[in-house]
């Protein structure tokens, strides 16, 4: 670098400076303004002097600001209350005797009917439970509310609301109690938090009520528990039966998510109520960044529910394929990836040069000339660096105007560019993944004819367009197709551990459909989501873990009506323990990133098997005390102990905790932080022990160990458990001897309980070294 141009640079540091000190001066005089923090009371603690713990919330409040606004008090979820503080009043809060923490609220993100069929859940209805015991159990979903008029409520058949439910039909803007019926038995809105921090609500924008204006919370919903409709279809894409996976479980919808995102203080008021409410499963597609558990509002308020015996499901988040992408990974979750279907929406292009590429696509509507176009890469039809994404504004008119062109997938929404690429005068887009999404293809309903194509394709299409002088294409629609092979495949974006919080716990849990779903959407607005879309549509196809979660909450939803008395961390371990690694084909799940088979970090134990997972034989259960001694194994003060699981808890002093010792139902070995506990000598030796609980008939068990690698030695003591009795526990131990690693190698094995005849354990093993 020259000397003049190093001066420059420095020019342009110091300017660089100068504006981060200035917006740092303002961020300090900002620190005089309200932020919503959330109060963890010790309950326990309350002096004698008051008779109500909300009395004493509220002097406590006082005792600091006499202007503070109490946004909820909390019962259930934690005990204690959110409010507006300034930071200093926040800190001296914190100090008060009685405070256990004052946490800032936190903001997250939603993550955004075949699949019935490809559960195997049509061919054996019959071994699923009586609809009486399912039309028992009640799935509460937190989302963007509910599109009440979606046929997927109709409740025609079921009968009177379960006598457990003390929930509501909440009355707002477009919502009435009439909107609740025998299948909707509740819906409320929870905006308070996110008011106190972005305004009042726009309601020419979104309803001030339960009623669903983004189209996520009717799709999840109906996903889970939707009824049957028949003759459902996206423009005639997907057509038959739509159903949810729990067709005569009830619905119970708590709106927290608005355009402006979701906040925590309204999601643990959410949790709060619907732990209330008594609904059985809770199912949350949307995260946030990665934090403590004592400070996760998700993991805080699911430890309460888990307690209460509700199962709560989450999606694991669409950060992938890179590593240590997931999102809430807390041990008493049920954390869900996605997978695909076996069935895909084939649109091709046919390039002048006489190939033929596949795609796919849900456009509907007029075709584009039976003839060739002209064809331009956005790159070379654009003026800006990053042309090729086809963000707003970019495509120059005279360019593209009556031609197709190929448009890079990232950064903006895939929708979003085909409605660019149209309003610049283009005719068609092709869109092409990158190396972020290789050859994973997601359909989408967009405005113009428009499909999707795989890396290869795209960079095969791209060569061709830089090399023809005159390039042209056509894009050809061929509608719906089922019975592709291989499905699943792990989807590119499901968030992949290892866990960053808790290494020790092999995270995501299970893998479930997300590619491509079709379920209930919103009346509010088209299938794109965007402004310019007038289109309207009951049904939408939309891909997501967003949409693999509310399946297995369904799922989990099944299994409860079927064993009443499971707790959440035996319907999770039956899931997981009977979940399938291999395809329909016999092969092993794929994941589409790497079009190579797939790991525990990508698919955890595998794709759910709900026919199995009815009777799986054997659980791994887990009670709270187990999770609370997985607390004090983090070495967590008995503030953020108490922050989570909101007794008087103390961890035994005199007691050795490990985070191993929680009863899972696989095994995550970090080898490195094993190695510093082990010998020095070259060899390391690890036990860990699990206690399997029977919930089949009488058997004998034994054991085989799968393993992929020679280097890690697997022993299992004993090798046969014999159960005599339903309920009954046994234990074994399990000997992991490494030998000398490759670093930065991962291996896999498998633990197989077996009764030889029908019923078959499969445990996952995951070592993850690094050195
Ligand atoms: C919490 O438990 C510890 C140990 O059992 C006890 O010493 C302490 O007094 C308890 N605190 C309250 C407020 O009950
Ligand atoms: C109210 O809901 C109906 C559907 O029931 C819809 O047609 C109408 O546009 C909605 N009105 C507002 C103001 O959102
Ligand atoms: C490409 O697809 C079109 C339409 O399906 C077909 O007519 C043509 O033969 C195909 N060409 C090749 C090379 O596969
Ligand atoms: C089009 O863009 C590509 C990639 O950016 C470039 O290699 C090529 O030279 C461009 N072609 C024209 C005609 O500008
Ligand atoms: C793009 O660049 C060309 C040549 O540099 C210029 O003539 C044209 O006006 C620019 N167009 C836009 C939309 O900026
Ligand atoms: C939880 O399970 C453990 C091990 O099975 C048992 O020792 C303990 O008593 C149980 N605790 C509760 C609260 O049920
Ligand atoms: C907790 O502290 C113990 C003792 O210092 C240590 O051995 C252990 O690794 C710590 N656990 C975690 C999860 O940090
Ligand atoms: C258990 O599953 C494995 C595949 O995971 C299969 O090879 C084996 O035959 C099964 N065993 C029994 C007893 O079903």
């Amino acid at each position: 670098m020259g000397k003049k141009a190093m001066l420059k640079s420095l020019t342009v540091i110091f300017l660089i400076l100068g504006f981060c000190y200035v917006s740092v001066a303002s961020e300090l005089r900002k620190n005089g303004e309200r932020k919503t923090y959330i109060v963890h009371m010790a309950k326990s603690e309350m002096p004698a002097s008051f008779d109500d713990h909300t009395t004493w919330y509220h002097a406590s409040l006082t005792s600091v600001s006499d202007s503070a606004e109490m946004l909820y008090t909390y019962n259930n979820v934690l005990h204690g209350f959110s409010t507006r503080l300034t930071a200093e009043e926040a800190q001296s809060l914190e100090n008060q005797p009685g405070i256990l923490s004052v946490l800032p609220e936190l903001k997250y993100e939603l993550h955004t009917t075949r699949t019935p069929e490809f559960l195997g859940l049509d061919k054996s209805a019959d071994l699923f439970p009586e609809s009486d015991s399912l039309s028992e159990v009640i799935i509460g979903i937190l989302d963007t509310g509910i599109w009440p008029e979606s046929k997927s409520f109709d409740d025609t058949g079921l009968g009177p609301v379960p006598s457990s439910w003390k929930g509501q039909c909440e009355v707002g803007t477009n919502f009435t109690t009439s909107n609740c019926n025998r299948k909707l038995i509740g819906a409320r809105f929870f905006s308070r938090g996110y008011e106190a921090t972005l305004g009042p609500i726009d309601e020419s924008k979104e309803s001030k009520s339960p009623r669903d204006d983004d189209g996520h919370g009717t799709h999840t919903s109906t996903t889970a528990g939707g009824s049957v409709v028949t003759g459902a279809s996206l423009f005639g894409y997907a057509s038959g039966t739509a159903r949810g996976m729990a067709t005569r479980a009830r619905i119970a919808a708590y709106k927290v998510c608005w355009i402006g995102g979701c906040f925590s203080s309204d999601i643990l008021a959410a949790m709060d109520k619907a732990i209330y409410d008594n609904v059985n499963v809770l199912s949350m597609s949307l995260g946030g960044g990665m934090s403590d558990y004592y400070r996760d509002s998700v993991a805080i308020g699911a430890f309460a529910a888990m307690e209460k015996g509700i199962l709560v499901s989450c999606s694991a988040g669409n950060a992938g394929p890179s590593s240590y992408s997931l999102s809430n990974v807390a041990p008493w979750i049920t954390t869900v990836g996605a997978g695909t279907l076996d069935r895909d929406f084939p649109a091709f292009v046919s390039l002048g040069n006489g190939l033929n590429y596949s795609g796919v696509s849900l456009y509907r509507g007029e075709l584009l000339p039976s003839k060739m176009l002209p064809f331009v890469y956005a790159g070379n039809a654009s003026n800006v660096t990053n042309g090729n994404l086809c963000m707003m504004g970019t495509l120059i008119s005279e360019k593209v105007s009556g031609k197709i062109v190929l448009c890079d997938r990232g950064v903006n929404a895939r929708v979003q560019k085909g409605a660019v690429v149209k309003a610049a005068g283009g005719v068609g887009m092709v869109l092409a993944n990158t190396a972020a999404n290789g050859e994973e293809l997601v359909a989408d309903a967009h405005l113009l004819p428009a499909t999707t194509v795989g890396q290869k394709s795209g960079d095969a299409i791209k060569s061709y367009l830089f090399s023809d002088s005159n390039p042209t294409a056509t894009i050809l629609f061929e509608g719906t197709k089922v019975g592709i092979e291989p499905s699943p495949v792990v989807a590119a974006f499901s968030s992949r551990g290892p866990n960053s919080i808790t290494p020790e716990i092999l995270k995501p849990d299970v893998i479930a459909p997300g590619v491509n779903i079709i379920a209930g959407w919103s009346g509010s607005v088209g299938p794109t989501g965007l402004a310019i879309d007038t289109r309207r549509v009951g049904f939408n196809i939309i891909s997501g873990t967003s949409m693999s979660c509310p399946h297995v909450s369904g799922l989990a939803a099944l299994l409860k009506a079927a064993h009443p008395d499971w707790s959440p961390a035996a319907i999770r371990s039956a899931l997981m323990t009977t979940a399938n690694i291999a395809c329909k084909n016999g092969e092993m799940i794929q994941d589409v990133a790497t079009g190579k088979p797939s790991t525990p970090f990508d698919h955890g134990a595998g794709h759910v098997d709900p026919v199995s997972a009815l009777n799986p034989g054997l659980v791994y259960d887990l009670n709270i005390s187990d999770y609370v001694n997985f607390l004090c194994a983090l070495n967590y003060t008995t503030s953020q102990i108490n922050s989570v699981a909101r007794k008087n808890f103390t961890c035994d002093s005199s007691k050795q905790y490990s985070v191993t010792d929680l009863n899972y139902p696989s095994f995550a070995i970090p080898l490195q932080a094993a190695l510093t506990g082990g010998n020095s000598g070259g060899t390391t030796v690890v036990k860990h022990t699990r206690t399997l609980t029977n919930v089949g008939l009488p058997a004998t068990y034994k054991v085989t160990v799968h393993s992929q690698t020679e280097s890690v030695k697997i022993s299992v003591v004993p090798d046969t458990l014999s159960f005599t009795q339903q309920n009954e526990k046994k234990s074994y131990t399990v000997t992991f001897t490494a030998g000398s690693m490759p670093a930065n190698t991962n291996s896999f094995a498998r633990i197989e309980w077996s009764d030889g005849k029908h019923i078959n354990e499969t445990l996952v093993v995951v070592f993850d070294v690094v050195l």
